[in-house]
């Protein structure tokens, strides 16, 4: 699949409008996506949340994509980066209709009247390419980690054997697999 031409018109065009309400726009976001999907409070790190570390990483990625929706290979690295951190917490493919869902109202609830339909169209194009592409680049990591000797993929039951205090900040945990059984 590849994005239309008005879209890469469109979206490049909505850039710098992004930039400017991007905070206020995944401040949003987050506010309702996690109202209405509350099970999606365990995935999310509520310290990075109240801190606003999180919706301004969001507001980057989603500036940066834009601005560079005409040349994807410049994202290489931040999407390897975002995939690598996105499959250590187990993110799976089903959810991003999800986020792309509160995104998009997100972005039409901050504009109001300067977000036509034209231009939510087009969001909603550009964030299933991203979305496709996180998808495809996740998978392989799966697959990857699924094969390396004693992988797994999902989660996996651990016991915790030893815990040893190493120093004031650091303290070592030693698991043993209980199970073979993973999700
Ligand atoms: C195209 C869609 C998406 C984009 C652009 C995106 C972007 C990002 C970025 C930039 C980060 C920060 C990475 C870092 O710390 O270096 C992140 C982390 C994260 N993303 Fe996504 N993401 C997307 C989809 C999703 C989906 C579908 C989920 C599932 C609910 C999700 C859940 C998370 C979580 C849980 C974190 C870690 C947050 C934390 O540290 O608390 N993301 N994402």
């Amino acid at each position: 699949m590849s994005l239309s031409k008005q879209t890469i018109r469109i979206v490049k065009a909505t850039a710098p409008v992004l930039e400017e309400h991007g905070e206020t726009i995944t401040r949003h976001f987050y506010q309702q996506m996690l109202s209405q999907n509350p099970e999606l409070l365990n995935t999310f790190n509520a310290t990075n949340l109240k801190t606003g570390r999180q919706q301004a990483a969001l507001a980057n990625a989603i500036y940066a994509y834009a601005s560079n929706i005409d040349n994807p290979g410049a994202l290489t690295r931040d999407i390897q980066r975002i995939a690598h951190k996105h499959v250590s917490l187990n993110i799976l493919p089903e959810q991003y209709p999800t986020v792309g869902k509160h995104l998009l109202e997100a972005i039409a609830h901050v504009l109001g009247e300067t977000a036509t339909d034209e231009i939510l169209h087009a969001w909603k194009e550009a964030y299933g390419f991203l979305a496709n592409l996180f998808i495809e680049v996740e998978g392989g990591i799966y697959r990857e980690n699924e094969q390396l000797d004693g992988g797994w993929r999902g989660t996996r039951e651990f016991r915790v054997v030893n815990k040893v205090k190493e120093s004031d900040l650091i303290t070592s945990f030693y698991f043993l697999i209980t199970t073979d059984r993973t999700s």
